[in-house]
């Protein structure tokens, strides 16, 4: 025998880990492999999610009414700002699909943000927050938005002695949640409020359930060509995309062409995932834009680069397929994407 009898024993031990390790290893990966599927080019042939429509109705997301209420009165609270003057509101304008129509906004010390605002309206239903997803649910979006007070410039520890000096402000919180003022509370009110904001009923949900006539004959062309196209590919799901991760510019160099075009050379921001994970793949990777709403929140992509709905579709199809697209097409694929914008119902009381 090669192994005395009794380290036997330890051998047995050391077996028995390996394979521990082992299953921790594949339960990371099929993490990974959840978070951002390998899916980096365009085809047709990526066809729909469980065999149904690629694209689903929208649903609104179940919410406590007495948190969303709390969380209201916080997304427009101008004390969560170093100066007193912004709120969460100033970027993400609700009564303009939930962004400022701004390629970059305006922070609370002055500055221009790196990225164009995304809205908040069906925030609740992505699978990652920001651009670069460094943020998984709404709460910890929302932790981080006071870790990196960039926006308005007020960390947690500025903002939370204001906060509870408001003492009707500290009763109706205390009655909500027990432990009364706290970041984790905070985080929780303005993801809950922001979980209201689906819309629901787009024009586009009524073609789903049913209603033939719902969209104009160009629109139902229009989602033919958004199918045929392979854009399902990465923008499918009840919100149209927000729940993958995707290269900006995976046939042709995007930012070599900005840069080319306008002068403007490859910022920090423009690496995308690449500064959350550090993963080399993950450069210029970028979450699959929502297209819900997205008629209403131009300018459009990471940099705010594309002007109009039709200058975005011709951009994606460029450096995403290599091709141009006919302008017919474009046409057509705009009429589609326009019903998407559904109904924002308040729910608070
Ligand atoms: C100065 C403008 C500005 C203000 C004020 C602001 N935001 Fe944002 N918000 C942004 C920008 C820009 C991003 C994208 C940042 C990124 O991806 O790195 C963003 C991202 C988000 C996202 C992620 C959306 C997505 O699709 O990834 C949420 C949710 C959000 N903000 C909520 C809030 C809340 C809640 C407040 C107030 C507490 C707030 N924002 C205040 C500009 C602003
Ligand atoms: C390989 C995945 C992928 C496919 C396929 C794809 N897109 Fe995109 N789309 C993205 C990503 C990633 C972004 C964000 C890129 C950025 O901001 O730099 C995006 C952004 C967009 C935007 C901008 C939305 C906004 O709010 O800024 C529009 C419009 C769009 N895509 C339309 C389309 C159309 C139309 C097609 C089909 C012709 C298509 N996409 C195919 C990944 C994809």
């Amino acid at each position: 025998m090669l192994i005395p009898k009794r380290y036997l024993r330890y051998l047995g031990v050391f077996l028995v880990l390996l394979l521990l390790l082992g299953m921790a290893y594949w339960l990371h990966q099929r993490h990974n492999a959840r978070l951002a599927q390998p899916l980096r080019h365009f085809s047709a042939a990526q066809q729909p999610v469980n065999g149904s429509t690629p694209i689903t109705t929208l649903q609104a997301i179940p919410t406590n009414p007495a948190q969303v209420a709390l969380g209201k009165r916080l997304f427009f609270d101008p004390r969560l700002s170093h100066s007193n003057t912004m709120n969460c509101a100033s970027c993400h304008d609700l009564t303009r699909g939930g962004v400022d129509g701004q390629r970059y906004s305006k922070r609370d010390d002055g500055s221009l943000t790196t990225v164009n605002t995304p809205t908040v309206f069906n925030a609740g239903l992505r699978s990652a927050q920001f651009w670069d997803g460094r943020a998984e649910t709404l709460e910890d979006q929302a932790i981080t938005f006071f870790v990196e007070h960039q926006e308005q410039g007020a960390p947690w520890a500025e903002v939370e002695p204001k906060l509870r000096a408001d003492k009707d402000f500290n009763r109706d919180f205390s009655r909500v949640y027990a432990d009364g003022i706290t970041l984790k509370n905070v985080a929780h009110a303005l993801a809950e409020f922001q979980r209201s904001l689906t819309t629901p009923n787009a024009p586009f949900d009524r073609y789903l359930r049913g209603d033939k006539n719902a969209i104009s004959a160009d629109a139902q062309k229009g989602y033919q060509t958004f199918t045929r196209y392979g854009c399902v590919g990465c923008h499918q799901g009840m919100n149209v995309g927000g729940n993958m991760f995707e290269q900006m510019g995976s046939v042709r160099d995007y930012f070599a062409e900005r840069e080319q075009k306008t002068g403007e050379k490859i910022t920090r921001a423009d690496l995308g995932r690449f500064n959350a994970t550090h993963h080399e793949d993950d450069r210029h990777v970028f979450k699959v834009c929502s297209l819900r709403n997205v008629a209403k929140t131009a300018p459009y992509f990471h940099d705010g680069s594309a002007k109009t709905l039709e200058d975005a579709v011709t951009t994606m199809v460029r450096y995403n397929l290599g091709i141009e697209m006919p302008p017919n097409d474009v046409r057509l694929i705009a009429e589609f994407l326009k019903t998407l914008s559904g109904d924002y119902a308040e729910h608070t009381p």
